[in-house]
This record gives structure tokens, sequence and C-alpha cells, in this order.
């Protein structure tokens, strides 16, 4: 990202973001986020989390692995906020996501979380930078200033000149790509990444993931990836796999 758009190093969010809800300081060692007894089922027969208890530090990568079917999608929605556990807790940046209201949860979301989703997501009337862009403006960062660091991010992920695009114009690996940059902009803390290089080959892969991890250091977030890629996988430092009987950590 050149300098002219660069948010401050310090002060980022005091100047882009509103401010932080009242809630206990998280202490210095304090994970960035901790997931204890998380239990979801969609309906009576299927129950797809059963007891999950997970911690993630501040600039920790982990890679989740697991079958098709297994949850892991599931797991990443619950931890956003955007589908609620039947029972367990959530802590993200000490608040409490799994008693959030919808919109303290969207609050959270916009302020704390990158999120690659496996589908995308991309909104079809939008242009790339307006795709790209949409965190900052919920963050309440001013549109004249949106634009040159969506543009920024797009150049990021090798999609500089086609910042006018529509969606439906681009390739499935170049949307992915797209996904990534909105899921990087606004410099989160959390990066929740579901299959991020699954429609990548191996070179824009490397790059994509390369990016990810230049933000994780640079912000000093924390990463948590699913992925079938050993490639993808090379960059965590922790790999937990996803069984119906629990997160274990593989070796
Ligand atoms: N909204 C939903 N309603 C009913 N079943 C769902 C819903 N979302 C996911 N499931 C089911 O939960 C299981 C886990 O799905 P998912 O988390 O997408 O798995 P993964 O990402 O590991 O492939 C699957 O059996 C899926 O069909
Ligand atoms: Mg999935």
């Amino acid at each position: 990202m050149p300098d002219a758009v660069a948010p401050p190093a310090d002060g980022r969010r005091s100047d882009t973001l509103p401010d932080a809800p009242a809630g206990p300081p998280p202490g210095a060692d304090a994970p960035m986020l901790e997931l204890a007894g998380l239990h979801k089922r969609f309906g009576p027969e299927r129950e797809v989390l059963a007891g999950i208890d997970m911690r993630l530090h501040a600039g920790e990568r982990v890679a989740l692995l697991g079958e098709s079917g297994v949850g892991k999608s599931t797991l990443l929605n619950l931890i956003a906020g955007l589908e609620r556990p039947d029972s367990g807790e959530i802590r993200l940046a000490g608040q409490p996501v799994h008693a959030l209201s919808e919109d303290a949860a969207a609050v959270l979301r916009a302020r704390e979380i990158g999120f690659v989703f496996q589908a995308f997501h991309l909104l079809a009337h939008l242009r790339l930078w307006q795709n790209v862009a949409i965190p900052l403006l919920l963050a309440g960062v001013p549109a004249a200033e949106a634009r040159p660091r969506a543009e920024a991010m797009l150049a990021r992920v090798g999609l500089g000149d086609r910042s006018l695009s529509m969606p439906r114009e681009l390739s499935g690996g170049e949307q992915q790509r797209v996904a990534l940059a909105r899921a990087l902009v606004h410099g989160p803390r959390l990066i929740l990444a579901d299959e991020p290089t699954g429609n990548l080959d191996p070179r824009t892969g490397g790059a994509a993931l390369a990016l990810i991890d230049e933000q994780v250091r640079a912000h000093g977030a924390a990463l948590l990836m699913v992925t079938h890629s050993l490639q993808a996988a090379a960059i965590a430092e922790r790999r937990l796999r996803l069984t119906p009987a629990g997160l274990e950590t593989e070796t």
C-alpha cells in the first residue's frame, strides 16, 4: 500500500473507527479469540459442533483442517457472529460474541474481523473497488479516503487495473482475490479465511498467502484459515483438525 494512503501505524483505530464499546480491557496476554464449550446443531439430528475449545493469540497463525461437511465453515460463521451457538462462549478481543445483539455483532465484525468467504459473497451490483471499500465505509472512513485505499489493496492482489469491473466479469480465482482484498483492507485483528486459495493456481495462491502473512505481521493479527492445501497450511505455526469428536492438534 503506498504511503499516501496507508493509515498511520498507530492511532489507526481511533482515526477510522467509532469508539470501542465499553467492556473489560483484555489483559496483555489475553487471547484475541477464545472458544469455550461451543455446541451447534442444525435440527435435532445434525450435531455439527460438539464442544469446541480453542484459544488464538495475536500474531498466531492457525490452519484448520477437516473433512468436507465436518463443520469448518460453521465454526467460522459462529466466530464472526453470523450464526449463534446453541451453547458455549466466544470471546473476541474481550467481547462476548455469543451474547451480542445482531447489530452489536455487526459492529464488532466490522471493527475486528476480515472474513474471506468460501463463496466470496461479492456484491454483484457494485464495482470491484466498491466491494473492497465496504469494510472501510462500515468503519466510518470517508469515501474520498476509502476509494484510494480499496484500489491500492486491489493492486496488491494483482487487480489494480480492474477497479471498475463488475464481479460477474471475473473468473472464480479473480473473485477470490477481490474477496481477499476486501477482507484485509481495514487491517483487521482477526482474519478468518475459508479455503482462501481454493480457486487459485499455485503461483497466485502463493502470492495470496504471502499477502495474508504480511498483513498478520503488519497488524499483529491472528489468523484462522480453513484449508486443504499443504502450501497454505505451511504458513501456520499450528494445525488443528476438526473431527466429529472435536478439535485435535495435528502434528
Ligand atoms: N444453515 C444450515 N442449515 C442446516 N444444515 C447446515 C447449515 N449450515 C451447515 N449445515 C450442515 O452442517 C454441516 C457442516 O457444514 P459446513 O460447516 O459447511 O462444513 P465444512 O465447511 O466443514 O465443509 C453439513 O452437514 C451441512 O450440511
Ligand atoms: Mg466449508
